[in-house]
């Protein structure tokens, strides 16, 4: 990997971006631990499935600022790439993602950049989940540095699509057969479908679960 050192605001070592980006990671992760674990104990229900975390390769960085016509320096990562560090949150229900986003957005030491809702506004290849730019302070002996981290917010069907035309896209190098693209924003509308059905059903059970629970303390 090719990356010109700087001597930009604080970070002037690749060394240094792995230790300060994969520390925010950390504290992403364990924040949706916290808050998935207070969840279950408040509402004896889990909003997260998994969470997934990485860093993305030196090789991947380099590529990326070459697509958007930067040199590859520290400074220019630091600066125009917003996904470092990414963590992919896997929800059970649509209903999850938006209590996630607004637990994420209330915490005082997170600052929100930047959303986009590809769930209302699905993008043209049938592509659907809810993505934060987000930065959280890192602690260093010496200073503070408030980190870009990137959350994807989805549930386990969207994700499981999303996998799939990952895949594709990256096998025919984004040039997939009309049929193919065709196929996919048919089987994105049969998530969006069985998402919505999936919610019903639950709102359901837990309507009879609480007229139960009603009944039971009555007697
Ligand atoms: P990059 O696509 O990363 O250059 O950034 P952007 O500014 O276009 O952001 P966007 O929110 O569109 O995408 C960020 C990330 O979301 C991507 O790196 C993918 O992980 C994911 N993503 C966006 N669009 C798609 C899509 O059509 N299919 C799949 N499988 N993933 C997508
Ligand atoms: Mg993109």
């Amino acid at each position: 990997m090719e990356l010109k050192l700087n001597k930009g605001d604080g970070i002037d070592s690749w060394k240094e971006v792995t230790l300060i980006y994969n520390a925010a990671l950390r504290q992403i992760e364990t924040k949706m631990e916290i808050l998935n674990e207070e969840f279950q104990h408040v509402h004896q229900y889990n909003p997260i499935e998994h969470i997934k975390a990485r860093i993305k390769s030196p090789e991947s960085i380099v590529k990326k600022l070459k697509r958007k016509g930067y040199e590859s320096t520290i400074d220019n990562m630091v600066e125009h790439i917003d996904d470092i560090a990414g963590i992919r949150v896997i929800c059970s229900f649509t209903s999850d993602i938006y209590r996630i986003v607004d637990m994420i957005s209330e915490q005082k030491d997170i600052k929100v950049i930047g959303v986009k809702d590809y769930i209302t506004y699905p993008k043209a290849s049938g592509y659907k989940s809810y993505h934060m730019i987000i930065t959280v302070p890192v602690y260093l002996s010496d200073r503070i540095v408030d980190t870009k981290v990137e959350i994807q917010i989805r549930t386990v069907a969207m994700d499981f699509w999303a996998s799939l035309e990952h895949k594709i896209h990256y096998k025919f190098e984004g040039d997939a057969p009309e049929h193919i693209k065709n196929e996919l924003v048919v089987c994105a509308k049969m998530v969006s479908d069985l998402d919505a059905r999936m919610l019903s059903l639950n709102d359901e059970i837990l309507a009879i679960s609480r007229a139960r629970e009603l009944l039971t303390a009555e007697e």
